[in-house]
């Protein structure tokens, strides 16, 4: 999709908007599914925290895509898509041991990351077939916040505490069919992927019964022009022949899970803003936008760099300008970056809109969260409307006469 195409969204939709391509996932579930085609049984299960729109779960589910889920609501918000329960995976981190039993109650696969959780699970449900979490002690992914399958990280079951869980295992005699891992996102290396596959497979040869192997996800897509990304097809390389000669020693075809948000759906989006002011300083040109941290706070969470786009001057002379929100805090998408030459009533694009952009979005400062629009066969879709006063209100439960002071 093309600069004009998301001009004309912006004009017939307003704006703050969100805008996705639906051809550009389904290119990115091919490339993944190419990729480790020599892999017998493959399956993708797309990370639904990413970007969660139920008619994004559709077009994934269209695809083939299983999913990926962490809580309760993200695996009703599935089943509500029309995901059959099977096709959806629960990999929740420090819930409680009655939310499990109610996802299970569901007929969705759990996967449990800690022992406590894991001995009272299989002592009330031996027969139930559980997934395990390691943690592989692996140091990967693009920064602090992202990186969780380290030592000192809250996430999985340290692999040395592998006598201890078997020992659980085997006294509940609970029925483990499946390993996971996930070390982190924006994982740069194809070698720390395989490192930590050889772990994996370590933690697999403990379980007789294994149905799946789960690698997690934590490719890395480009943010910026000659950003790094993951060679997938040198991954899906390497990666399918080690897998199809583990399978081979384990005795059994086993299946191979991945868990992409950011691979399936982070370049298919696109934030569009309109500039309210632009503001010269003793020092900086200040470009401010209709938004903030509330509707995309990666940059502000991570320093996460989204490529900004001039799309109503995208051939302008390029000038220096910190682009910035409407929030009471400093919230700064964009510090020092060149752009062409921005007039107040512009329309920026923000690249790499698709993943943990909108999900992440909140009502601070009491503002309405954005629209949503799939870009489909050449036409925009609303998929969320933008949201009104009384959205904000919704929930709440005013003091009656008798309950004031
Ligand atoms: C368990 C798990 N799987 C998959 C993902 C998706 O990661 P990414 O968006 O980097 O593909 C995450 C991200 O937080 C995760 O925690």
């Amino acid at each position: 999709m093309q600069g004009k195409d998301l001009l004309q969204l912006a004009e017939q939709f307003g704006t703050p908007l969100y805008v996705y391509d639906a051809e550009k996932i389904q290119s990115q579930f091919n490339r993944l599914t190419k990729a480790f085609s020599k892999v017998e049984n493959l399956r993708i299960n797309y990370a639904m925290k990413a970007l969660s729109n139920v008619s994004i779960l559709q077009l994934l589910k269209d695809m083939g895509s299983g999913l990926d889920t962490v809580s309760i609501q993200e695996v009703l918000l599935g089943l509500h898509a029309g995901y059959a329960p099977e096709k959806i995976f629960y990999t929740p981190n420090g819930v409680s041991l009655e939310e499990i039993e109610e996802v299970n109650a569901l007929g969705v696969q759990i996967n449990i990351d800690n022992l406590s959780i894991l001995e009272q699970f299989g002592t009330k449900h031996p027969n139930v077939p559980v997934c395990i979490r390691i943690n592989p002690h692996v140091m990967a992914g693009g920064n602090t916040n992202i990186s969780v399958g380290h030592i000192d990280s809250k996430f999985g079951i340290s692999i040395h505490q592998m006598p201890h869980l078997v020992r659980i295992v085997e006294n509940t005699k609970m029925n483990i069919v499946g390993i996971h891992m996930h070390t982190g996102s924006d994982i740069l290396d194809i070698e720390v992927f395989l490192y930590a596959a050889e772990i994996l497979f370590d933690a697999a040869r403990n379980f007789k019964n294994l149905e799946f192997l789960d690698f997690g996800s934590g490719f890395k897509v480009p943010y910026k022009k000659d950003d790094i990304e993951t060679d997938i097809e040198e991954l899906g390389k390497k990666l399918s022949k080690r897998f199809n000669a583990f399978c081979e020693e384990y005795g059994k075809d086993l299946t191979l899970i991945f868990e992409p948000g950011k691979f399936l759906v982070s370049q298919a989006g696109f934030f569009l803003t309109k500039v309210n002011v632009v503001k010269q300083t003793t020092s900086t040109v200040f470009a401010g936008i209709d938004s903030g941290f509330n509707h995309l706070i990666r940059p502000m969470l991570y320093g996460s760099q989204h490529h900004i786009e001039n799309i109503s001057n995208p051939k302008g002379k390029e000038r220096f300008y910190s682009v910035v929100g409407y929030i009471c805090e400093t919230d700064t998408f964009a510090n020092n970056r060149r752009i062409a030459e921005i007039k107040e009533g512009d329309i920026l694009s923000f690249h790499n809109a698709g993943a943990y952009c909108f999900s992440m979005s909140s009502n601070y400062n009491s503002r309405y969260k954005p629209a949503e629009v799939l870009w489909l066969h050449g036409k925009g879709r609303l998929i969320r409307a933008h949201e009104k006063f009384e959205d904000l209100l919704q929930n709440q439960i005013p003091l009656t006469t008798e309950t004031t002071i």
